[in-house]
């Protein structure tokens, strides 16, 4: 009998130590993944820069990047989160950037209230952005970037092109505001959102005031902007396709959102002489307002010397669905230069652009589709 109870309570004290045994190992992992860093004032960048493998959280707060320096948020570790708080301010030289990079999986960017990153664009603009005088640092790198959010982040005064996304994916930016007004006498090439190879990208509820596209698209798949307000720039555009590496561009919705107070409208422009595809884009529900060169545009002849349109880049499947608005008198409401048998399957439905000239002159309409 006692030799019985014995074995009774020896088999339930193992079943009761066996529950806790894995967390002598799980202890240090749960340490690790709830580190919070905050980094700021002048050391703020190199700092970061140096721990950020060992942090969860990186908190950018109130950091003054040093003249010539990249924020260099790369290589992080899945699932970190960074949150920038205050003014983030990059010291003036004459380099071509970027001011932050930032790259990784599962990777998490917030702006805090409040808080705005300046380019300090007023020390750099002089009328000739990226073609010409000083060498002007790009701003925001999002290149090898997966599965991962950019939220509420605030730009003020890039010297040039804002955000880069290239080779990236299942990447969205939601609340993103880009406010570049202050550069309007002299900024230019102040790009809003530049994509290139990258796959699955939304763009929501963007806020962009610039002096060139709002969003640039040149090659990538499964991009959407929807939501946004571009003023003063040169509006939403596919392209300049052509004459990079990818040339192909596929799937691209650009929904609900307003274009006031700049060049074009909706615009897709390739390049003349190169070869790729454009396919399947669509502006649906898009409202412009003081248009002044182009409501809509198609050319296939950007960039070119010849003045003629080339047919070695496809632009099939274009939907335009409910785009309208006004062009200033100056302008044209709808200017289309297509090479021979290029441009296809186009479907517009519900297009009522007013108040600008008619082109006379387009060239290789797809069936259905005119000009006036
Ligand atoms: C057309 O687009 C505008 C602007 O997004 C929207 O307010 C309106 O409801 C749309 N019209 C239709 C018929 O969907």
């Amino acid at each position: 009998m006692v030799q019985l109870a014995t074995a009774l309570l020896f088999s339930a004290a193992a079943v009761v130590l066996a529950a806790p045994a894995p967390a002598p190992t799980a202890a240090p992992d749960l340490a690790k993944r709830t580190t919070t860093c905050t980094f700021s004032g002048s050391n703020g960048a190199s700092s970061a820069s140096k721990s950020k493998t060992s942090c969860s959280t990186i908190i950018i707060s109130a950091v003054a990047v040093p003249s010539g320096v990249t924020l260099d948020l790369t290589g992080l570790n899945e699932g970190t989160h960074v949150i920038f708080e205050g003014e983030t301010t990059f010291g003036y030289e004459e380099w071509s950037g970027p001011l932050v990079s930032v790259s990784g999986t599962d990777i998490t960017v917030t702006g805090a209230s409040g808080s705005y990153l300046n380019g300090n664009g007023a020390d750099y603009w002089d009328g000739e952005g990226s073609n010409g005088g000083k060498t002007k640092p790009k701003f925001f790198y999002a290149h090898d970037l997966y599965s991962s959010t950019i939220t509420d982040v605030y730009i003020q005064n890039a010297p040039v092109q804002v955000f880069s996304i290239d080779t990236a994916s299942d990447l969205t930016l939601t609340g993103i505001t880009i406010d570049n007004s202050a550069g309007d006498a002299e900024g230019a090439n102040t790009d809003g959102f530049d994509i290139g190879s990258s796959t699955s990208i939304t763009i929501s509820g963007a806020n962009v005031y610039n002096q060139d596209d709002c969003v640039a698209i040149n090659s990538g798949t499964d991009i959407t902007f929807t939501g946004g307000v571009c003023s003063g720039g040169h509006g939403l555009s596919v392209g300049s396709v052509g004459g990079r590496s990818d040339n192909v561009v596929d799937t691209v919705n650009f929904l609900s959102s307003e274009v006031k107070n700049s060049q074009n409208g909706c615009r897709i422009k390739t390049i003349s002489g190169d070869t790729g595809s454009v396919s399947g884009v669509t502006y649906k529900d898009i409202t412009l307002s003081e248009i002044t060169k182009y409501g809509i545009y198609v050319s296939q002849d950007y960039d070119g010397t010849t003045g003629e349109p080339t047919n070695g880049i496809t632009i099939s499947n274009f939907i335009l669905d409910n785009v309208s608005g006004t062009v200033e008198s100056t302008g044209y409401n709808i200017w289309i230069e297509c090479g021979s048998g290029s441009c296809t399957d186009w479907t517009w439905t519900s297009v009522d652009v007013t108040g600008g000239k008619t082109d006379s002159d387009c060239l290789n309409l797809p069936s259905g589709i005119s000009c006036s």
